[in-house]
């Protein structure tokens, strides 16, 4: 369980639009539900966060950009004066580190609760999520979604780009558009969640057009340069079954191609994949790849950074880790140094609770890292 040493192309800086990166190393979305009851985030957020200023971007949790899109309890929001500043608190902390930091939109469609809301989900298509839900009070049967008309639909794009605007108001440098892991852009894009027959639905074509839409009103409000997309090709987290995965992505990477976005992140990329081949040869911008990292049951003792080499290697601009990052406040020192990494704790802390699990994780150079990290480096690590 030890890592040597290494000289890595993840720890060369990298032009990120406006943003100088000192490193290639990205702490991917994770969501850990730590907002108050009213999405504002709360101060440990800020320390979570000024705690991982090292990578080279910070990538910010599933934010919700109105009402409706909230999926559970004690997500952040962005859609109120209120989130505004309980945000600003937080990239203020990170920029005092040295950091910088996206933020993830994410609507969450049919992945939602009234419990968790106060309101009806909605979604392409009357299609309930099939599977039970976490709620306060625990794991809930999904609704069924409201089908959303052609006014929601505009105006859930118009509140994608207001949110955005937000979120540079609350000191983000850029955002993510979430249009993977079974949320509402991915719904609109899969078969088995979109039966619609107007113009968002049928031929891939249409069923790209809101991710697409929504990337362009995003892009539009704050500088394409501002905006990365997040994609999950074949992903079946939350009962998602696409139907033509082949088909929909070259689709909608041909639909926003042009606009000359910040990144396009690719979940369980693999350069091994025909698939990830083709988006990686078909996207003329930045590429950010988040291994694959699911052959092996736990977390790899390197945190993926063997996997995120090889990406590198094969065209990726980026690296984005998501549970080394939950686990290692420092991981661009401890993967740089060489040192073991802590492990992720048991899942239960993931999600919930407050500092246990969430800001307890130690920096090296605590005493009983020190002398680990003195012995498997030989003492070169100047930890
Ligand atoms: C606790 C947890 C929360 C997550 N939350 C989000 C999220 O808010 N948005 C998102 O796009 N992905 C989310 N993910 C997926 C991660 O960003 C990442 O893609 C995934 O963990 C795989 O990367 P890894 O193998 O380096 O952990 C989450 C994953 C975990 C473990």
């Amino acid at each position: 369980m030890t890592n040597a040493p290494v000289n890595s192309g993840l720890f060369t800086p990298f032009r990120l639009g406006p943003l100088h990166l000192p490193n290639r190393l990205v702490m991917a979305p994770l969501t850990r539900n730590r907002a108050g009851a009213d999405g504002v985030p709360e101060p440990i957020m800020a320390t979570h966060y000024a705690q991982r200023a090292s990578a080279g971007l910070i990538i910010a949790e599933g934010t919700t950009p109105n009402a409706v899109g909230q999926t559970y309890a004690n997500i952040p929001a962005i859609h109120r004066p209120e989130h505004v500043t309980g945000w600003r608190r937080v990239t203020d902390a990170v920029g005092a580190a040295g950091g910088r930091m996206f933020l993830q939109l994410q609507h969450g469609g049919r992945v939602g609760h009234p419990d968790n809301s106060g309101l009806v989900p909605v979604a392409p298509s009357p299609v309930a999520l099939p599977e039970t839900i976490r709620t306060p009070a625990g794991r809930r049967p999904s609704v069924v979604p409201r089908e959303m008309t052609a006014d929601d639909i505009r105006s859930t794009v118009a509140d994608f780009a207001q949110a955005a605007r937000n979120a540079v108001a609350a000191g983000f440098a850029g955002v993510e558009v979430h249009a993977a892991n079974g949320m509402l852009l991915h719904q609109f894009m899969a078969q088995n969640t979109n039966h619609r027959t107007d113009a968002y639905g049928g031929p891939v074509g249409n069923r790209v057009r809101f991710a697409a839409e929504v990337t362009r009103a995003v892009a539009d409000a704050i500088g394409p340069e501002r905006v990365g997309l997040r994609i999950s090709p074949a992903n079946t987290v939350n009962g998602i079954d696409e139907g033509d995965t082949h088909r929909i992505y070259p689709a909608l990477l041909a639909a926003v191609g042009d606009l000359g976005l910040a990144y396009l992140h690719v979940l369980f990329a693999d350069p091994d994949q025909p698939l990830y081949r083709r988006i990686r040869d078909d996207w003329s911008g930045v590429l950010m790849a988040n291994p694959d990292l699911r052959r092996s049951p736990a977390l790899p003792a390197d945190g993926g950074r063997s996997a995120g080499e090889r990406l590198l290697d094969s065209g990726a601009g980026l690296i984005s880790l998501g549970r080394a990052f939950i686990a290692n406040p420092d991981l661009v020192e401890r993967l740089r140094a060489g040192a073991p990494l802590n492990e992720v704790r048991e899942q239960y802390w993931m999600y919930v609770g407050g500092e246990t699990g969430y800001n307890d994780y130690p920096v090296l150079g605590a005493a009983e890292d020190r002398g680990r990290v003195l012995a498997v480096t030989g003492g070169r690590s100047g930890a």
